[in-house]
């Protein structure tokens, strides 16, 4: 009787473990599946918003209709990668620095900052104007490099 009891203490007691061990995996997985996220999203906003410098280099025509849809596109995106900043994404696959956790509203302001500034520029690219156009894609650049020069670790 005293094996079965003990059999069954055992028992138990991996299954706790176990389910600890799954929750845990579980997590992780959350933890990858948001530094993904984040990473996914910032590689599509920049692959519209190269475009854009590429127009304000002279490095492609000035295709106004293109220029206008490209910026609404970035200005879409820039709301997307900041949910996968939650908490437990501080460690993995990731060049985010410690401080957007420990600067937290500084991070947060540039993001806001980004996504004003993405709004703006959308307008600017709506209104035809290369002139206009390049100095609102310098402002918006400016708070890109802003975010990765405290934020970001270097490659
Ligand atoms: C508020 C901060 C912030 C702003 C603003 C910001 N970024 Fe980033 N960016 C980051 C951080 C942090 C990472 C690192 C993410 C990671 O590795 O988990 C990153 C990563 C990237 C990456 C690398 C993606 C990858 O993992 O391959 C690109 C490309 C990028 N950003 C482009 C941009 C562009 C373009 C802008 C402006 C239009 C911009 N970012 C604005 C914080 C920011």
């Amino acid at each position: 009787m005293r094996r079965i009891i003990c059999s069954l203490c055992a028992a138990a007691v991996l299954l706790t473990v176990m389910n600890g061990f799954g929750a845990a995996q579980a997590q992780d997985r959350k933890a990858e599946q948001a530094i993904k996220h984040r990473r996914a999203a910032f590689t599509l906003m920049s692959t519209y918003f190269s475009r854009l410098l590429q127009t304000v280099d002279g490095d492609r025509p000035f295709d106004a209709k293109q220029v206008a849809a490209d910026a609404k596109t970035v200005e879409m995106l820039s709301r997307l990668p900041w949910e996968g900043f939650a908490p437990g994404t501080e460690r993995g696959e990731t060049r985010a620095k410690d401080d957007i956790w420990l600067e937290e509203d500084r991070f947060k302001q540039l993001a806001q900052d980004l996504q004003r500034q993405t709004i703006e520029l959308s307008r600017v690219a709506a209104g035809g104007d290369l002139v206009q156009l390049k100095k609102a894609f310098t402002q918006t650049r400016d708070v890109c490099n802003a975010c990765h020069k405290s934020f970001r670790t270097q490659p």
